[in-house]
C-alpha cells in the first residue's frame, strides 16, 4: 500500500496510456479554457469593427482566390518583423475575421499591415499582373476579377449569418449592403479590403507588452 498503486501503474502500460491522456488533457484545458473567456483575446480591440460590407465581399474574394497560399496576416513580436511590416498583431484584432488568415505561408510578404501602403491604383496593376509593377514578383495575375460583378444579396445573407455568430450588425446596415456594393467588381472590393487592412490598430491597439 506504501506505494499507492505505483508499481500497477508502470507494469501497466495500456493503464498508464489512459492515465497520461487524462493528465495531458486536464493540463491542457487548463491553459485552453480560460483563454476562451480572457478580454484582450474575445473583446475587439480599439477601433476594431465588422468588416463593411465592401469589404467583407473583398475578403471573400481573398479566400476564394487562395490569397492565403501565400501571405500571412500576422506580424510577429520580433524587431525584424515589426521594423519591415509596423506593429505586431494582436489578437483582439481578429474577432470579426471568421476564419481568420494568421497563416505561415509566406511566399510573399505579410499582408497584415498593407492598407495605406500603395495606391488604389498600385493594388490595381499588381493584380491584375504584378510584374507590371515589380518585375521579379512571381505572384499570379488575378485579371478575371475586373470582370466579375459582387453578389449584394450574397453579402446581405453573409452578414446576416455573422450576425448570428455575434458581429454587431445592425438591421441598416445589412439592409443598406445590397446598395454599398451594388455595381462594384470583385477587384475594386478586394483592393477596397486590402487598403483597410491594419489601418484600425497600427497606434491603439499595442500597450508594448506581447499578448
Ligand atoms: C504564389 C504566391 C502568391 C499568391 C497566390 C498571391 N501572392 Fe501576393 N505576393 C506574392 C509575392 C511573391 C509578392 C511580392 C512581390 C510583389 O509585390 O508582387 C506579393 C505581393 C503582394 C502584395 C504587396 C505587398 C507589399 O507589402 O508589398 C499584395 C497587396 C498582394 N501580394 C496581394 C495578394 C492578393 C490579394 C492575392 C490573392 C488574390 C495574392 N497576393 C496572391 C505572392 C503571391
Amino acid at each position: 500500500m506504501a506505494n499507492f498503486g505505483h508499481e500497477k501503474v508502470e507494469k501497466h502500460v495500456g493503464l498508464m496510456a489512459i492515465l497520461i491522456v487524462i493528465v495531458i488533457s486536464f493540463g491542457g484545458l487548463v491553459q485552453i479554457v480560460p483563454m476562451m473567456y480572457q478580454a484582450s483575446v474575445v473583446e475587439p480591440a480599439a477601433g476594431i469593427e465588422p468588416y463593411s460590407a465592401l469589404a467583407l465581399a473583398g475578403r471573400d474574394v481573398y479566400i476564394s482566390e487562395g490569397c492565403y497560399n501565400c501571405h500571412s496576416q500576422m506580424i510577429r513580436p520580433f524587431r525584424w518583423e515589426t521594423e519591415r511590416y509596423g506593429d505586431y498583431s494582436v489578437a483582439g484584432e481578429f474577432v470579426y475575421d471568421r476564419p481568420f488568415q494568421w497563416g505561415s505561408k509566406r511566399t510573399g510578404p505579410d499582408l497584415a499591415r498593407v492598407g495605406g501602403r500603395y495606391s488604389d491604383l498600385w493594388h490595381e496593376i499588381h493584380l491584375i499582373n504584378p510584374r507590371d509593377v515589380v518585375p521579379e514578383s512571381n505572384m499570379p495575375g488575378y485579371p478575371w476579377l475586373a470582370e466579375r460583378i459582387v453578389d449584394g444579396e450574397q453579402i446581405a445573407a453573409r452578414m446576416r449569418v455573422l450576425r448570428k455568430l455575434g458581429h454587431p450588425y445592425t438591421e441598416q446596415q445589412i439592409d443598406a449592403a445590397n446598395e454599398a456594393v451594388s455595381g462594384q467588381n470583385e477587384l475594386q472590393a478586394l483592393i477596397f479590403y486590402l487598403q483597410g487592412m491594419g489601418i484600425k490598430s497600427t497606434t491603439s491597439t499595442n500597450t508594448g507588452a506581447p499578448q
